[in-house]
């Protein structure tokens, strides 16, 4: 059976539309210690530009586009957000909603799987409000086609009723913002993308902004720990926040049973390596890839399907989740013949490596 990562710690859906400021009321004393996964995932988020930490570039974009939609009360631009799961694309549709003082209404690509849907999402629309289209890349094409005119225009083609009697109505929208969010920009069509007024990738975030996270959601979840402690959480969550909320709670956890209850580097390190998540963050599904990469394909040039089959799991899970940060921290590359184990992964599973290996650089999560 293949398995699923990260996607499984995706918040569930919220109700269609969350009115900001009342979701957002009061969260910091929120009781966070019986709320489920998802809910505490969304208790932590930051709520305007103030409290979001890192992406610094890009918020600076964005405030500076909310505050002219403000000053002349207009709708925002539509945005796409894109990059690996857990970065916060999520979380920035309800900061932009929050900051601008409107409805954001959540919905996804394969939620909306017919024209009627799309419909009935837009007419539900307030003016200026935000609409979250997430993993947008996955939206069928009837559905993309007839999202033109609304993202465009703010008009929407309906037919009412059927065969001869069938009429075209032109239906008037509200102007409103669609926010998308993907984690492949490369499976958007050209027009779809050419209708967005900005795209962004998301980065992973620094260690330090890492760091600074980890600290605000201990904070917010009432967990004692100090700088060191902190620190360690940060360097091995891949530079994504959702990972670092999970591993914050699971460390907490440790402490509270096996410690004092403070979280300091010793429990923090001694709790994430019996939790299978090593020093540079990388979990068991990662180790996984690169042993499979290196020990059965001899650190490849090998095709992504082959290597998913070896380890019976989704080849869009491993493009997706596992592949992103293994090329961004230079333990595979992509060559036109297929991916490669670099040396930094020979030497990460303590395997030496053969002279003709990319060396992909010094990974050091510091
Ligand atoms: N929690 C999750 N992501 C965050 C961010 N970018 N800033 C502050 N807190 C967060």
């Amino acid at each position: 059976m293949a398995r699923k990562r990260h996607h499984d710690d995706e918040p569930r859906p919220e109700p269609i539309v969350a009115r900001q400021q009342a979701a957002r009321a009061d969260s910091a004393v929120v009781p966070l210690e019986n709320a489920g996964e998802g809910t505490y995932q969304v208790a932590l988020r930051p709520r305007n530009f103030g409290e979001y930490i890192g992406q610094r570039d890009l918020i600076d974009n964005i405030r500076v586009s909310v505050q002219a939609a403000k000053q002349n009360g207009w709708a925002l631009d539509h945005f796409l957000f894109a990059g690996p799961p857990g970065l916060g694309k999520t979380t920035l549709a309800h900061v932009i909603g929050n900051e601008l003082g409107v409805n954001v209404h959540m919905s996804s690509g394969p939620a909306i799987d017919h024209k009627g849907m799309l419909a009935s999402l837009l007419t539900s629309l307030g003016e200026n409000d935000v609409l979250f289209i997430d993993e947008i890349h996955r939206l069928n094409p009837v559905v993309e086609e007839n999202l033109y005119p609304a993202m465009e225009d703010f008009k929407f083609d309906l037919f009412i009723g059927d065969g001869p009697h069938a009429k075209a109505v032109t239906m008037k929208l509200p102007r409103f913002t669609l926010l998308g969010a993907t984690t492949r920009m490369g499976l958007l069509s050209a027009p779809l993308l050419d209708r967005f007024g900005f795209h962004w990738q998301l980065s992973y975030y620094e260690l330090a902004d890492m760091t600074a996270i980890v600290t605000r959601s201990a904070a917010l979840l009432g967990v004692r720990i100090d700088d060191g402690g902190a620190h360690e959480v940060a360097r091995r969550s891949r530079g994504t926040p959702r990972i670092a909320n999970r591993l914050l709670r699971r460390v907490r956890d440790f402490a509270a049973v096996e410690g004092d209850g403070t979280v300091d580097r010793e429990m923090a390190a001694a709790s994430l390596e019996r939790l299978n998540v090593d020093h540079v963050g990388l979990d068991a599904l990662d180790r996984a890839y690169l042993t499979v990469l290196v020990k059965s394909f001899d650190g490849g040039p090998v095709g992504i399907e082959a290597i998913a089959a070896s380890m019976s799991e989704e080849r869009g899970t491993l493009e997706d989740v596992v592949e992103p940060f293994l090329l961004q921290a230079g333990f595979i590359t992509r060559t036109p013949r297929g991916r490669m184990a670099t040396a930094t992964a020979f030497r990460h599973l303590k395997v030496s490596a053969p002279a003709r290996v990319p060396t992909g650089g010094s990974f050091r999560a510091v």
